[in-house]
């Protein structure tokens, strides 16, 4: 997830600190390249790479940027390899406008096409330089710079903050849509970011723009215009009081929380993002036409892979074999070869033991696809093509917005495969939210009522059979309890007899699993388990659970990604209640690039 910061003061000053400052404040989000473009006078002075800030600020120099105005952006990629063409800030064909994005503008290769028909100079694939030639296209027509803006906004699809200043001006323009931005008012200085923690050490007093609304910054006022008519809006500052490291955490206790409370935001942006990868199609081709297709990953990641195989063969009628990493080693390895397609999943695009199984399968010949959140990572570099998840970064250990997005690129290949409509795709990130803030009260209650218990089960089938995995290591990595994830046809084949009074046992449940879970409770309630069933409303299932946790109603497929997260709060809840950090669980780390 890219991040920006934007800053204009009265006089001509040394920029560069302050604009390293700023990117060093928005390194938490995850970042491949660093761009700083300082504007004085009739000059803008842009330089940007590939690398750490510390490492593109030293090799370039930023402290000696001057100016009155200045934009640094740390970028993040999605449109675009990792490269200094592709960093932000970009220029506009003549080098008079320089401007930088975070978010994604979905419709940025039909953009392109256009202003280089136009006879616009583009020089590189990334979206941030679309918006900053969606400016200039209507400046080129004799707009004013609002105005051009306004038509700009209208072209632009997609969700993104953009800022943008013109050489021999005295001011800043910025606009948003989707995406979160800020704006700061100091002495004798104005600043605007993707981020708060950026902009808190220079001043408390802020005002946020909402979509749909332009803001003018000069060093002394800002002013606000709506899109739609150009007229003024009056928007009252505010301070802000909470500390940074509440600000860092979006005022959530715990990263965890707040990423758990991403997942509707990032899915919205993941899935604008597939309809607008072109590259998704050689995919799907390979996909459909592979001999044999493996979704290979470790821990969550694996579970995200077995919830997608059941979607490949529900939806498209395709068998994928969902394979933990080393046993593809093992198992599979000396079986493949090019007619062989392998989809190799992880969070962090690190993890030795998926390396260590793409290298197996390289050596074999085989087609190996990524789909991985850490883009620049060695899985994006080391596949054919890496599909990104678009989450930004995942803080917590434990992961949760990765494992939805990477579920919800499963959902979205098996629908392109089917020839469905994406676009019913697109009531998920709604649906995430009504499913967390209609579960929340109830999963927190039933944390506090189940926490004395350090053995748990979680059950579920067909697609919420990995759910159940899901939930229940979830459950283990946090809670530090022992949780099981069965398939629930499994349970009476030896666990039942662990079951004694007041067990807790959680079933994830589909639409049509119902009549087959109701059987599963009952086997387990008559021995004395306390039965907590995560589904649908149906009053087969209220007459027969103790506890009935209600999603909203969806598709039979949605109900997998929805159904996991009352999982995650439950996690979560008993994690913090027990006194322990869910962010940072003992004896783990993020990462794993051990064997
Ligand atoms: O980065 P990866 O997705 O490859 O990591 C694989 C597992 O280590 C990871 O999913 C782990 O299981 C999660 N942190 C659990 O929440």
């Amino acid at each position: 997830m890219c991040g920006i910061f934007g800053y204009v003061t009265s006089k001509e000053e040394a920029i560069g600190p302050i604009l390293i400052a700023a990117a060093e404040r928005l390194t938490y989000r995850g970042y491949d390249s660093v761009g700083a473009a300082a504007l004085n006078g009739s000059k803008i002075d842009l330089r940007k790479d590939v690398g750490k800030v510390e490492e593109v600020a030293a090799k370039y120099n930023f402290a000696e940027l001057r100016g009155q105005r200045g934009i640094v952006q740390l970028r993040w990629a999605t449109f675009g390899e990792p490269s200094q063409v592709n960093a932000q800030p970009h220029l506009d064909s003549d080098g008079d406008l320089v401007g930088a994005h975070n978010g994604n503008v979905v419709n940025n290769v039909e953009l392109r096409e256009q202003f280089i028909a136009e006879g616009l100079t583009v020089r590189s694939q990334n979206d941030g330089e679309t918006c900053v030639h969606a400016v200039e296209r209507y400046l080129n027509r004799g707009y004013e710079f609002i105005d051009a803006i306004r038509l700009a906004y209208g072209d632009l699809q997609g969700d993104y903050a953009f800022v943008i200043g013109r050489a021999g001006d005295d001011k800043l323009y910025a606009f948003k849509k989707g995406s979160g931005m800020v704006v700061g008012l100091g002495e004798g200085f104005t600043c605007v970011s993707s981020d708060l923690p950026s902009i808190l050490p220079l001043t408390r007093t802020v005002i946020r723009p909402q979509d749909g609304e332009i803001v003018t910054l000069w060093a002394d006022h800002v002013e606000v215009r709506s899109v739609k008519d150009g007229k003024k809006i009056d928007r009252m500052p505010e301070t802000v009081t909470e500390s940074m490291d509440a600000v860092q955490k979006g005022g959530y206790p715990h990263f965890m929380l707040k990423e758990i409370h991403e997942q509707s935001q990032v899915a919205r942006e993941l899935i604008h993002l597939l309809d607008a990868s072109p590259e998704i199609e050689t995919v799907i081709e390979k996909m459909k036409n592979a001999r044999h297709l493996y979704l290979i990953g470790c821990g969550t990641s694996y579970h995200a892979a077995a919830v997608g195989s059941v979607y490949l063969a529900q939806l498209a009628g395709r068998a994928a074999i969902p394979v933990l990493a080393p046993q593809f080693i093992a198992q599979y390895a000396p079986t493949v070869g090019y007619q062989d397609v392998g989809i190799f999943v992880s969070q962090s695009g690190e993890t030795k033991d998926v390396l260590n199984a793409l290298e197996a399968a390289e050596a074999r010949g085989m087609t190996c696809f990524g789909l991985a959140n850490v883009v620049g990572s060695t899985l994006t570099k080391a596949t054919s093509f890496c599909l990104p998840l678009c989450c930004g970064y995942e803080i917590s250990v434990p992961a949760t917005k990765t494992f939805t997005n990477q579920v919800i690129t499963f959902l979205y290949l098996a629908y392109r495969m089917a020839n469905r409509l994406t676009s019913d795709l697109e009531r998920i990130p709604e649906l995430m939210e009504q499913t967390l803030a209609q579960t929340a009260p109830q999963v927190e209650a039933l944390a506090k009522e189940i926490n004395e218990w350090n053995d748990l089960y979680c059950l579920g089938y067909g697609a919420t059979y990995p759910i159940a995995l899901e939930g229940a290591l979830k459950l283990k990595e946090i809670t530090y309890a022992h949780c099981e994830g069965m398939l629930s046809t499994e349970f009476k084949h030896g666990p039942l007899s662990a079951v004694s009074k007041g067990f807790p046992i959680l079933f994830v449940a589909g639409p049509n699993d119902v009549p087959l879970i109701i059987s599963g409770l009952n086997e387990v309630k008559v021995r004395g388990a306390r039965t907590i069933v995560i589904a649908e409303d149906d009053p087969r299932l209220r007459a027969n659970a103790d506890d009935l946790i209600v999603i909203p109603k969806s598709d039979p497929q949605i109900a997998a990604p929805l159904g996991v997260l009352p999982l995650q709060l439950l996690s979560y809840h008993m994690s913090v209640m027990r006194g322990f950090d869910p962010d940072f669980p003992r004896n783990l780390s993020k990462t794993l690039t051990v064997d």
